[in-house]
């Protein structure tokens, strides 16, 4: 009687990456989850293909030496998220890669985007954005995830990319990404919290009274040429996936965030519930909200209990 259901095909998996070879490191803030390096990340991969699922989304913990005021690591095409997916296509051709675009694990101030006069300069942060995803399309991402907010990116994005031959690279939009204390434990993974500059990035993240906005905000990517959506943080906001999914009936995603993997980590750590029957039953109601697929960093241990 099951009106929908949870399978690996369903799900997504973020990994984050560190310079080095053969060395996992632990993140305090999410249990269970660890920093790796890029044959460790591959490693992941294989685990990923053999478990079923379909893609996964590389995130950089980039050594602070390395970060610049205009965040220009990002454009490196040796950097640790183009060298990672390299690395993974040639040993996994079948895994999907998706890449964020952002500048916030790059940039001293940690903010997603260019700070002139301590103010984000959309346009000429556009303007960047376009040379990372060019970069990590030719790097071999089949998937590209804008992740900062600002406006005109996936229009600009799909543009550069099919003028340079990247015409089969999909955009998946985080569109309706909300301002969020969600984000927390992530910071801490990518290294990004202890710089961050300001509280927040409410100038070109949601706010979470909105619904309304969602909906311009997937309609305008939309329009630009994003392929599927996605919509972060995820359970506190099932109703904002459930009423994109309706009015666009378009490949719609939803992210359960690292403060959500990690409030049931630590509920389950304190004897409040059971891990992994909550870790289910959440990601089956992203599914039945209209989700078609979820990023989750439980992904692989989901995957496992599924096949089991
Ligand atoms: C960066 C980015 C963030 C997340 C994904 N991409 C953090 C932020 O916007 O501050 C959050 C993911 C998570 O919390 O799990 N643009």
């Amino acid at each position: 009687m099951a009106e929908v259901r949870l399978g690996p095909q369903d799900l997504i998996w973020p990994l984050f990456l560190i310079e080095g070879e053969n060395r996992v490191e632990p993140i305090a803030t999410m249990p269970g989850v660890e920093r790796l390096t890029v044959d460790r990340a591959v490693a992941a991969a294989r685990d990923a293909q053999a478990l079923g699922i379909p893609l996964l989304a590389l995130f950089p913990a980039t050594p602070p030496a390395l970060k610049t005021e205009d965040g220009r690591e990002a454009l490196n095409p040796a950097n640790l998220v183009c060298t990672a997916v390299r690395a993974i296509k040639a040993a996994v051709p079948d895994i999907g890669v998706m890449c964020d675009v952002a500048l916030d694990p790059y940039t001293t101030h940690g903010h997603d985007g260019l700070l002139i006069d301590d103010r984000i300069a959309n346009d000429a942060t556009v303007a960047v954005l376009v040379q990372q995803a060019l970069v990590q399309a030719e790097a071999g991402a089949d998937v590209i995830a804008p992740s900062d907010m600002m406006d005109g990116r996936i229009g600009a994005i799909r543009q550069a990319m099919d003028r340079a031959g990247h015409e089969q690279v999909l955009i998946m939009a985080y569109a309706a990404k909300y301002a969020s204390a969600f984000y927390g434990p992530f910071r801490d993974a990518v290294g990004s919290s202890g710089t961050l500059k300001g509280a927040s990035k409410s100038t070109y993240q949601m706010d979470s009274a909105n619904t309304d906005e969602a909906l311009r905000e997937v309609a305008l990517d939309l329009g630009e040429g994003a392929d599927m959506v996605m919509v972060k943080p995820g359970l506190p906001y099932l109703d904002i996936v459930s009423r994109v999914k309706r009015e666009f009936a378009l490949p719609t995603f939803a992210y359960q965030v690292s403060g959500e993997y990690a409030m049931i980590e630590a509920a389950a750590a304190a004897g409040c519930l059971d891990r992994d029957r909550a870790m289910l039953e959440a990601l089956l109601c992203f599914r039945r909200a209209g989700a078609d697929g979820i990023l989750t960093y439980a992904a692989h241990r989901v995957a496992a209990a599924l096949a089991r």
